[in-house]
Formats: C-alpha cells, structure tokens, sequence
C-alpha cells in the first residue's frame, strides 16, 4: 500500500480532462489497494489537499468554499505524510515539466517523466525533429513564431491544403484546425497561438488515412508497448475535443488493424522516443497510417496520457489483459525516486 495524492485539475485549457483523469485514477488506486487522496489544483493554482477518503467533488467543494493553501503549504504538507504524488494533470503546468520541478524541488516523490524529459515531450516541434532522427516519416510543417505577419504563402508552399493548425505545445485538440481554404489560414493560426504558452504555431500538412496510438508502460525496468488502437471519429472531420470526450460514435479498434511492417515502424519509434527522452510510466505516441502509401507518419508524444472512460491507454491495456489497478501500480513503481531504466 502506497501513500498517494491524486494531483488533479490545474490552470491549462485542459482542466475538465484532467478532473475526468483523475476521477478514474482515484477508482483504480484504491481498487489497487492503495490510500489514495485527491489534491485539486485550481485554475487559479490554489491547492486543495482532500482526506483519504475524499472525492474530487469534495475537493471541489473546499475550493469553493475557500479551503485553499498556496502550492508551498500543499507541498509541503504532502512532503511531511510521505506522499507519491500521481499527476492527473493535463497540459501547460502539468505536462510540461512546471509541476515535476515544485515536486521535486518539495522533496516528493512523483509518477511520470522528469521536468525536463516533460517539457520536450510536449514541444510537438521538437519532437517531430526527434522522430525524423530515428526513422519516422512526419508531415511536412512549419512553424509560426509569434509577431505581426502571418507568413502565409511560405507555410502553405510547404504544407499545401488542406493542412492542420496546431498550438506548438497543447493538448486535447484544443486550438487545433483544419484548414481547407487559404483565406482561412491566419484566422487559425490566432487561434491557435492563444492556447500555446509561448504564442508558437505548428502548420502541417494534413496526412489522409488511419489514426493509430501506441502506449509504452515502462514494466519492471523494460519500456513494453501496449496494442495499438485506432481510432475512427465517425461523423467528425478529425479527432477533435467533442470526437475525444464527448462522442459516442467514435470508434477504437483494438488492437488496430493495419499491415504487419507499419505496427512494428510505430512499436520501434514509440519505443525508441520513450528511450531516448528518459520517459517514465506510461507514454502514449500517435500517428497516422496514411491511406496510399501504407506509411505510418508520426503526429507527437503525450507523456501524461488521459485515463477517462474514452481514454486509449487504459483500453490498450484491457486489450493485453492488464486491469487498471495493475497498470496503475507500474506507473506509481516507476516514479521519480527510481533511477530510470531501473526496476
Ligand atoms: N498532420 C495531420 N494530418 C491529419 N490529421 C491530423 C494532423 N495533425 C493533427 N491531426 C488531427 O488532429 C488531432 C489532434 O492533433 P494532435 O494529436 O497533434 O494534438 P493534441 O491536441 O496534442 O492531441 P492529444 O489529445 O493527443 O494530446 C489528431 O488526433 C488528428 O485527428
Ligand atoms: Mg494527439
């Protein structure tokens, strides 16, 4: 039995997610047998440390209520109980190495990957670089630094259209677009720009075919990965926030059914990333099987994936026979007091 406090909520774009995350992480630690609590982190970053028994609506209300500390009493609080924070956090804050590094710099012990190994997962340039370096076929992009001109005849010569908008560093498709008309290209780079922390765009060629993700659980030292699932977000243009969390047409296909050679292109670039950034627990890496050529062309890595009932990873791992409590308890073995790579 492990001492754990579910951090939950957060200020990024991605808060509700993360209230579903880890409303699902509660059920399946203490279905594991672990004293499991839920801290909520508000949007304004005030905490709320819950009791044992607690839920998150508990939590939810205190906050309400002004039951609040500043993130240093939390902290410090969850240091004296010997506590394992499990992040249940989504996006800015929670996936890009901000919180590991209080955690850390508080003494606490804490699931998934280090500050540093967060915050270049999450730069989704930067990790089409990284891909393209160990073999991986990308779509073509260019990215929109923040200021007044919106380059639009460079970007497009480079995507063509349609092509995707994406904020350089979100989450839950929030602030992504597809864009089929030219005239409509600057509109979704604002767009975009006002859910990236550092006002930074991705433009990418949209890539026709099938959506594939390929979790990786680090399982007694050895970085495994999960089936492969693919998605069908029947009725939506693409994958977006209502196909991830709000649709019940969009379809999982478990394990994905795609050519021999492409499944094992994505497990050896899924596996190899996780490697090479020094990930820890579990990752999830996504990419597309484009339609004529059969390529599998990688889209990003998400280092905190999510754990609500639409969630990839926990049904890769169903798929394996893996229950949640026990994909949970190699997540928390593998925390931060562990040297990477070690058992
Ligand atoms: N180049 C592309 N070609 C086709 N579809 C794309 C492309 N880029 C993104 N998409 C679509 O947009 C969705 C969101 O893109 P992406 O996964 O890059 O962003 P995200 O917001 O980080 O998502 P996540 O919830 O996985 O963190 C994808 O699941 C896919 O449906
Ligand atoms: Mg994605």
């Amino acid at each position: 039995m492990v001492r754990v406090a579910v951090l939950a909520g957060g200020p990024s774009n991605e808060h509700e997610v993360s209230l579903a995350t880890s409303a699902n992480l509660l059920i399946g630690l203490r279905a594991g047998g672990h004293d499991a609590r839920p801290v909520l982190i508000t949007r304004d970053e005030r905490w709320c440390v819950g009791r044992a028994d607690d839920e998150l609506s508990d939590a939810q209300a205190a906050a309400a209520a002004g039951e609040h500390l500043p993130a240093s009493e939390a902290l410090a609080r969850l240091a004296d109980d010997d506590t394992t924070a499990y992040i249940g956090l989504h996006g800015a804050f929670g996936e890009d190495g901000q919180v590991q590094r209080l955690l850390e710099a508080a003494g606490i012990a804490y699931t998934g990957s280090g500050p540093v190994a967060s915050a270049m997962g999450m730069d989704k340039e930067l990790m089409k670089l990284a891909a393209t370096k160990l073999g991986a076929a990308c779509a073509r992009h260019e990215v929109v630094e923040p200021g007044p001109e919106i380059p639009i005849g460079r970007v497009l010569a480079v995507t063509g259209l349609p092509c995707f908008v994406k904020p350089v560093n979100g989450g839950s498709s929030v602030g992504v677009t597809r864009v089929t008309e030219r005239a409509d290209l600057a509109g979704a780079v604002r767009r975009a720009r006002q859910e990236d922390g550092h006002g930074r765009v991705l433009v990418e060629e949209a890539i026709d075919g099938m959506e594939v993700t390929c979790g990786v659980l680090r399982v007694e030292g050895v970085p495994h990965c999960l089936p492969l699932v693919a998605i069908d977000p029947k009725g939506h243009e693409f994958y977006d926030y209502r196909a991830k969390y709000a649709s019940e047409q969009t379809a999982y296909i478990c394990p994905a059914v795609v050519s021999e050679q492409a499944a094992e292109s994505m497990r050896e670039v899924s596996r190899a990333l996780f490697v090479a950034l020094g990930l820890r627990g579990v990752a999830r890496v996504d990419f597309i099987v484009e339609r004529e050529t059969g390529r599998a062309c990688f889209l990003e890595v998400n280092t905190l994936p999510g754990f609500t009932e639409h969630s990839l990873v926990p049904l890769a791992a169903r798929t394996d026979g893996m229950a949640l409590p026990v994909l949970l308890d190699h997540v928390l073995r593998d925390n931060s007091a562990v040297p990477v790579g070690r058992p």
